[in-house]
């Protein structure tokens, strides 16, 4: 079991359902690494104030497997502020099936994305208002 970041924030909570298997029945790595970055863009986009786009997976480690049925949250903290970029670093968690207050360190990624403008081109972050 694993203590829940306190600094993160609660950014995505799906649950690994039978369409996100690989060929041999376990959670294929490429549906945990999207709802990664789906959890690295919303806490990106409201920092921003607009639109992200991923840049770089910067790192990336499965720790734990992630099982059909299991609930997974990804918990997201900026930790780094550019001119035009920004770097988030995502938790993932997962709760087995029937164990809701079991969670386990599954993931943990560092993703920078980059504020653009309509045109897709970067654009300066705007100062932190909050
Ligand atoms: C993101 C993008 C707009 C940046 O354009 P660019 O011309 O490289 O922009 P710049 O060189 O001015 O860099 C902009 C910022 O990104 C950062 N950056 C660029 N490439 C980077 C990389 N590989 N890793 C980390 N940061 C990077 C720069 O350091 C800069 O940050 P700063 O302003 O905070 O100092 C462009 O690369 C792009 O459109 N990439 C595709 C994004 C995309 O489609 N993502 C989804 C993939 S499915």
């Amino acid at each position: 079991m694993a203590e829940l970041p306190e600094e993160h924030d609660l950014a995505i909570r799906v649950m690994a359902m039978p369409a996100d298997t690989n060929a041999s029945g376990d959670i294929f790595g490429g549906w945990l690494m999207s709802q990664v970055d789906i959890a690295g863009s919303i806490v990106a986009r409201r920092r921003a104030q607009g639109r992200t786009v991923t840049v770089a997976v910067d790192s990336f480690q499965f720790r734990k497997p992630v099982f059909v049925g299991d609930v997974v949250s990804c918990y997201a903290k900026i930790t780094r502020v550019g001119k035009t970029s920004l770097t988030i670093n995502v938790k993932a968690y997962a709760e087995r099936q029937g164990h809701s207050h079991n969670s386990h360190l599954v993931t943990e990624a560092d993703l920078t994305y980059v504020a653009v403008d309509d045109e897709r081109k970067p654009r300066p972050i705007p100062v932190d208002t909050l």
